[in-house]
């Protein structure tokens, strides 16, 4: 067999301890279909005194050290971050002429750009199947399996943390402070969450579908990003009645005038497929002219499901296969512009809570038909005279301006008791 494609590893953390496990364990296989063993050689992390297993292998202190190691033939980096030693560690590798796997999504969201430039001006391959969606083989599916086809939308569950957390609020009927607390404690959120629940990792999951999707380059800074943490358990429950349910979604889609990037929480019919992945899954879906809707789902993160998709990538490098970074040469990539969330337009969820008293429907109605914004349906619960009682509006599609500008006036009114909760409905 063909000499050991020697693997250098930075970060033996949580998926760095996972592809170490994987290249153990399915050594076999995996150099059957590398065509040759995969063999890590050398590793760097942060804790020398740590034992994980690595002793006989070369150990830098510094991962630029080991990018420029002459006996290594691949760079992974597992150690995060957008900046820092990650991305001193993948510019060194790729300036040395190193192909480099990453897991790394936050790198490739705000320097995916000039990165490419850099590997594709040497021709050196920069994978990155395991920064989006985890186990789901995304990246090959959009940019080598769906490459036939004009995409139109692509979107995704892409934060098991917040598709964990919704489930579990909506099954129990428990509000959001709560289930965080417990997914804290059980390791599913992080002791910061807010990258996760404020939709900031889902944001940079989907500006690297984005520009693999429409061939633009990578633009983290257009995506309009919106968390979970306003979401209720009393909106869940009537997005349930209503027959909804409330997912974080990341939705990428063409339009006439540009791409249109945003991270927020959705209603979306029940009977829709992406509407049913729950707990810690993720799914991508994505629509071509050709092939139609695609769906792809499975587990977003994790040792197990990351390693898979880096283990994946080593195969490809060993094998040869070379796919430019975003799926076309830099040169070749259209700067479509950016549209601003100011102009979507789609249905709505509004949910008020209001005094029960003569007038006040009135009062709201008017506000809306001011602005332009018609009614599908109206749902009223309780009858507590001069109490709170809440009152559900679904709109018809509705510009989003239209929309802010009637909710900064019902908003004002003395009968609306709390900011109303604001819930675009999507189609899936
Ligand atoms: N966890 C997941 O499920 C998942 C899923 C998809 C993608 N990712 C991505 O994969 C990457 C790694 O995530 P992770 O969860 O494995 O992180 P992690 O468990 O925190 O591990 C990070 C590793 O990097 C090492 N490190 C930190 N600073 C370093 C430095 N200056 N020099 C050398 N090593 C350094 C740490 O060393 P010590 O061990 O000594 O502290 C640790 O081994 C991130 O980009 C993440 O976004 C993770």
């Amino acid at each position: 067999m063909t000499r050991p494609l020697s693997i250098g590893i930075a970060g033996l953390g949580t998926v760095g301890g996972g592809v170490l496990r994987l290249l153990r364990e399915n050594a076999d296989i995996v150099a059957a279909r590398a065509g040759r063993p995969l063999a890590v050689t050398a590793v760097s992390a942060r804790d020398r005194s740590r034992d994980r297993g690595v002793g006989g292998l070369h150990w830098y202190d510094d991962p630029v050290a080991l990018a420029r190691d002459p006996a290594i033939d691949v760079v992974v980096e597992l150690i995060g971050g957008s900046d820092g030693p990650a991305l001193a560690l993948v510019q060194a590798a790729l300036a040395a002429g190193k192909p480099v796997v990453t897991a790394n999504k936050a790198l490739l969201a705000v320097h995916g750009a000039a990165l490419a430039e850099a590997a594709d001006a040497r021709s050196v391959p920069l994978a990155f199947e395991a920064a989006v969606a985890g186990g789901i083989p995304a990246i090959k599916a959009l940019r080598e399996g769906l490459a036939g086809n004009r995409i139109s939308r692509v979107a995704g569950i892409l934060t098991g943390t917040c598709n964990y957390i919704l489930t579990v609020m909506r099954e129990h009927g428990r509000e959001f402070a709560d289930v965080l607390a417990e997914a804290q404690a059980l390791g599913y959120a992080e002791a910061d969450p807010s990258f996760d629940i404020d939709g900031i990792d889902a944001a940079h999951k989907l500006a690297i579908l984005a520009a693999l999707a429409f061939g633009r380059p990578v633009d983290f800074s257009a995506v309009h990003i919106e968390g979970i943490r306003a979401i209720s358990a009393l909106d869940i429950g009537f997005a349930t009645e209503l027959g909804y349910r409330i997912k974080l979604l990341g939705i990428a889609q063409r339009t006439a005038a540009g791409i249109k990037q945003r991270v927020h929480p959705c209603l979306i019919p029940v009977g829709v497929p992406i509407a049913r992945v729950d707990g810690v899954y993720n799914a991508v879906v994505a629509e071509g002219d050709f092939v139609g809707r695609i769906m792809l789902e499975g587990r977003g993160a994790g040792a197990g499901p990351t390693a898979s998709a880096v283990v994946a990538d080593l195969i490809d490098l060993s094998r040869g296969r070379l796919t430019p970074v975003w799926g076309a040469a830099p040169g070749a990539l259209s700067p479509l512009p950016a549209v601003p969330i100011a102009a979507h337009r789609g249905p709505y969820y509004l949910r008020l809570m209001v005094v029960d008293r003569p007038g006040v429907i009135a009062d709201v109605t008017a506000a809306l038909r001011d602005h332009g914004v018609s009614l599908e349906s109206m749902l009223q619960r309780g009858r507590s005279p001069a109490e709170a009682v809440p009152v559900v509006l679904i709109t018809h599609d509705t510009g989003e301006a239209a929309m802010r500008a009637a909710l900064d006036r019902i908003g004002a009114l003395d009968a609306v008791l709390e900011p109303p909760a604001l819930i675009r409905i999507e189609s899936g």
